[in-house]
């Protein structure tokens, strides 16, 4: 694995360029990745283009052996485009159009603009192709950061009503599959279609969902006009584009088809502050971050492409979210090699040096705001012969997949029912109590075949919106069996519900069918977070710990049913699959895993002490400690050799890289 570092070389003086090229040299940076806010610098008007500063900078980082990532500059249109293309700012929901004076005001159906970032892909492309110290592409800068991916522009307007059209047809499909004879909704024509943001009371979930899946395939669309550009001048150097943590507003697999890398953004502590909500939670892993966000988006990502990296990584405080502790240098090792562990290729810090302008100034760096040094250099220093040294393959073992959709995500975003129902919580908890077991997980969609599947020994696919859904109709090549259908053909077990294939592909809600293995729910409930529904193990007689919280299914008692509640079957067997009631809590849904573990579903798995991981890679077990006590060996029910990196016991926070009685790898 390799270090890299985010650098901004139009934020200094040339005179500064060599010194910083020094330090990532001396401190393993391999990877410099530059270029994606620097537009302006590189055509200050329509008619004047300057990038020599970043051929000199090129060439210095080629003196230096350092690799670069160039990032095409979209992200930050430059103020005379806005002269050019008047129209091209997206919208908000609310229907303010978003202005210059940031980033990312632009909308992604506005052709023009698509058209100047693709030539502007095109052109940088043809500049630094060859170039030596060229290494990789990076599209754009985190596509939907700061809720951009869905834009009520009339132009997004106009794209909508011709993708319906594409999609559907007749305006009578239209109807008939959103269901408009509901509120006299039908529409005579697809020009006549608002977007879904300003109808009095909720908009039709069959529209929202439209919009949404429109919305992706704007992205997938923008980016892949500057792949396709790129690739005019370049075959050669892969392309990867920088996700962030729980965005949906577009489709991932969907747009990582054009590219070769998955990279995202990994910000533990900011996750931990602004996407959690449980205070004592928050307190435990206040310097560390939750102990299964990060690993969910290592694995989901790495899913993508089987090659990941980690494009930003936080080096100290950042300045973004609610409140903005300072992690420690050991909790700085211990990300690192979490995502070394997940088999990422790069971990690269987000910054090099501290800004002391505009927006950033408070977000730490490698370099403090006086270009002394922080912690992160050392933590480098220090990691860098174990992971110079290893050679382990770092592809998942994992005999164990999660489902995760987004149109999934959309659908019960749009009708939640519980306000806390979170897709991604809920797939999240599925993880968690698997991780908490010891357990490797990989993270898939429904696009692999049955080939693919068949890997996996069991496939859980909870709060899968259908599993019937026809492909995007930006993926190239759609499959002719439904995920359903190949599920089948691989033999995997399969765990189904709460809520899974509960919906049509148009979101309307499923009819029975007798043929139909997935029994539908008479009734749902959806519970204040307080609430718990409790559940019995129908074989024993036992009340489990804990219970349903937020979703509930009652669902008349089959036959084989493994848990009930006072409601009916909480979770029961059929067709080589068992499917489950509701959303557990923490309790239950360990009871859960270690019911699968009971059935010979996936192998036996031991518990993990609070707030403890591991990760099995090649000859080693990398064991993380994001607890605030210290972790001793004995603690943990699994042999451990003598320690490659850090110390046994493990102190709070702390990561270490043990041998492993047995080879493997995860
Ligand atoms: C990311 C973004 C970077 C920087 C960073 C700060 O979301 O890609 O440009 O703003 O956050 O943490």
């Amino acid at each position: 694995m390799k270090f890299g570092v985010c650098y901004y070389p139009e934020h200094w003086a040339r005179a500064d360029w060599r010194a910083h090229l020094e330090i990532m040299r001396d401190h393993h940076i391999e990877w410099v990745r530059v270029g994606e806010f620097a537009w302006h610098h590189l055509q200050p008007t329509p008619d004047t283009w300057t990038p020599d500063w970043l051929r000199e900078w090129f060439d210095l980082a080629e003196a230096y052996g350092r690799k670069v990532l160039l990032g095409t500059p979209s992200a930050t249109p430059p103020h005379w485009m806005l002269a050019q293309h008047p129209d091209m700012l997206a919208v908000d929901q609310h229907g303010n159009p978003r202005t210059f004076g940031a980033r990312r005001q632009y909308c992604f159906s506005h052709l023009g603009y698509r058209g100047a970032a693709a030539a502007m892909a095109g052109r940088l492309a043809e500049l630094f192709a060859e170039h030596p110290a060229l290494g990789a592409w990076q599209t754009d800068n985190e596509f939907g950061c700061h809720e951009t991916s869905l834009s009520y522009s009339p132009g997004a307007h106009r794209a909508f009503a011709a993708w319906l059209e594409e999609r559907y047809g007749t305006i009578d499909a239209l109807n008939t599959a959103w269901g408009n004879t509901f509120w006299s909704q039908t529409y005579p024509d697809f020009a006549t279609i608002p977007l879904p943001n300003f109808t009095v009371t909720e908009a039709n979930p069959s529209h929202w969902l439209d919009f949404r899946r429109f919305s992706s395939d704007q992205v997938v669309l923008f980016q892949r006009a500057q792949v396709e550009a790129i690739r005019a001048h370049d075959a050669a150097h892969p392309i990867l584009h920088n996700f962030m943590a729980a965005e949906q507003g577009f489709d991932h697999y969907d747009a990582a088809v054009d590219l070769d890398i998955a990279g995202w953004d990994n910000y533990p502590l900011g996750f931990l502050a602004t996407m959690f909500d449980d205070p004592a939670h928050k307190q435990d892993f206040l310097r560390t971050g939750d102990p299964d966000f990060q690993a969910f988006h290592h694995t989901l990502y790495r899913g993508l492409k089987q090659r990941l990296w980690v494009v930003e990584q936080q080096p100290g405080a950042v300045n973004w979210a609610t409140y903005n502790p300072r992690p420690s240098p050991d909790t700085l090792a211990l990300w690192v090699l979490e995502a070394y562990g997940h088999g990422a290729e790069v971990v690269s810090w987000f910054r090099f040096r501290q800004a002391h302008f505009a927006q950033e100034q408070m977000h730490e760096g490698l370099l403090n705001i006086d270009g002394s040094f922080n912690a992160g250099l050392d933590v480098m220093r220090q990691l860098h012969p174990l992971l110079a040294a290893d050679e382990a393959e770092a592809s998942s073992a994992a005999s164990i997949a999660l489902v995760y959709d987004y149109p999934s995500a959309w659908a019960w975003a749009t009708t939640p029912h519980s306000e806390a129902f979170s897709y991604l919580f809920v797939v999240l908890t599925f993880y968690r109590a698997l991780r908490a077991r010891g357990h490797a997980v990989d993270i898939i969609g429904t696009q692999l075949s049955a080939e693919q599947l068949r890997a996996y020994t069991c496939i859980l696919a909870p709060a899968l919106l259908a599993l019937d859904d026809a492909p995007s109709a930006t993926h190239p090549q759609p499959h002719p069996d439904s995920f359903q259908a190949r599920l089948k053909a691989s033999g995997s077990f399969v765990v189904c519900g709460p809520r899974t294939h509960t919906k049509t592909p148009s979101m309307q809600a499923r009819q029975p069918a007798p043929a139909d293995p997935l029994a539908i729910a008479l009734h749902v409930e959806s519970l204040p977070d307080s609430a718990r529904i409790a559940v019995t193990e129908t074989a024993s007689s036992n009340e489990l710990p804990g219970g349903f919280r937020w979703w509930h299914e009652l669902h008349p008692s089959p036959a084989n049913t493994l848990w009930h509640s006072d409601a009916g079957a909480a979770l029961w067997e059929l067709d080589h699959a068992w499917q489950i009631a509701g959303v557990p809590d923490a309790d239950l849904a360990r009871a859960f895993v270690l019911a699968l573990e009971h059935h010979q579903r996936i192998p036996v798995g031991t518990d993990l002490p609070h707030g403890v991981r591991i990760i099995r890679r090649g000859m080693h077990i990398i064991v993380l400690n994001f607890s605030d006590r210290q972790v001793h060996a004995a603690d943990i029910d699994i042999p451990l050799g003598s320690p490659v990196f850090g110390t046994l016991p493990i102190p709070p926070g702390a990561a270490a890289v043990c041998h492993s009685p047995k080879p493997t790898s995860s």
